[in-house]
């Protein structure tokens, strides 16, 4: 495949100031960014990633979690999981982060316009799908049913508790929440997100399905809607590979025949179910 040309400064940071830090989880924090260099600010689609440089220790690909219609907040959540997210981890109010983006594809908006709207999301997989569904909620009246799925490990490991309770009290969203394993106090689902799809009350014909989570619970949610009459061209997936560039020049995020950073993040299950559970594409 021929590497893409890009302009120089395309891999140049922008410093940006951490505005606001809210611990999520016991290790997962979302940050509020505004340009530190007199510049505007990112505006993205939702499913979209930047390019995040911690000074000195390394830059790592994370989705945006904000509000699309709200870029001048540019928010992310982070799970702390290596040298340059517990480096975030550490960081706080008025420390600089570089921002290069935003890259990658969207969730397809405007395809779920006049369609039911199903979002599948596993864990951390609720940041990226976040913006999608302030999408879905400032389109309401565009969509069919609305409807979100949101399993994890743990009711501790539960992402955005407090929306979620908002989004579960209004009368024209569905939200379902399920956890692995039970705590005490915990008087919600037990199972895997799967077990929720057959119960989630939504058009299979009509529905633009969006699923992002660990690779093993987007391919058991995709099997899942097609054996509920979902068609693979209407499920669509986030893939997660290790990055450099972010901008298709280094190859390091090869899959199969694409790049995820700029073919991806974002693909139709129609398009990569030969490639998923394959490791190193
Ligand atoms: C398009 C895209 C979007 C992403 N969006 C987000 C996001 O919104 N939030 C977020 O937290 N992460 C996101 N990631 C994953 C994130 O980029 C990695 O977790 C990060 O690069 C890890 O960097 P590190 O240097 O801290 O850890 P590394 O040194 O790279 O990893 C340390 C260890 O953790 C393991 N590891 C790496 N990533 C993960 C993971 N995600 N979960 C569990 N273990 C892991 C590695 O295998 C390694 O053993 C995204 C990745 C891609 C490609
Ligand atoms: S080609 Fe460099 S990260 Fe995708």
């Amino acid at each position: 495949m021929a590497l893409a040309a890009v302009a120089p400064d395309v891999l140049l940071p922008r410093p940006f100031a951490i505005t606001r830090y809210v611990r999520d989880t016991h290790d997962t924090f979302t940050i509020e960014l505004e340009p530190a260099d007199g510049g505007g600010p990112i505006t993205f689609e939702p499913g979209q990633f930047n390019m995040l440089y911690a000074m000195g220790v390394g830059e790592v690909p994370i989705s945006i979690s904000g509000d699309p219609a709200k870029p001048e907040k540019l928010v992310h959540t982070i799970r702390a999981v290596g040298p340059v997210t517990k480096a975030m981890q550490a960081m706080g109010k008025g420390d600089m982060i570089g921002v290069r983006g935003p890259y990658g594809s969207a969730w397809p908006m405007e395809t779920a316009r006049g369609n039911d709207l199903l979002v599948i999301a596993g864990g951390i997989g609720l940041a990226p799908l976040r913006p999608a569904i302030y999408w879905g909620l400032a389109h309401r009246q565009e969509l069919g049913r609305l409807v979100i799925l949101y399993g994890t490990r743990t009711p501790h490991d539960m992402l955005f508790r407090k929306e979620l309770e908002k989004w579960r009290g209004r009368l024209d969203v569905s939200v379902r929440v399920t956890v692995d394993r039970a705590e005490p106090g915990w008087k919600g689902n037990v199972g895997v997100v799967t077990t929720l799809i057959p119960r989630a009350g939504f058009d299979p014909v009509d529905v633009v399905a969006l699923v992002c989570g660990p690779e093993v619970m987007m391919r058991f949610c995709a099997r899942e809607l097609v054996n509920h009459g979902v068609s693979p061209d209407r499920i669509f997936l986030s893939q997660e590979r290790n990055m450099k560039c972010g901008v298709g020049l280094c190859g390091r995020c090869q899959y199969g025949p694409t790049f995820v950073c700029k073919d991806g993040p974002v693909f139709s299950y129609e398009r990569v179910s030969p490639l998923l559970g394959k490791r190193e594409l």
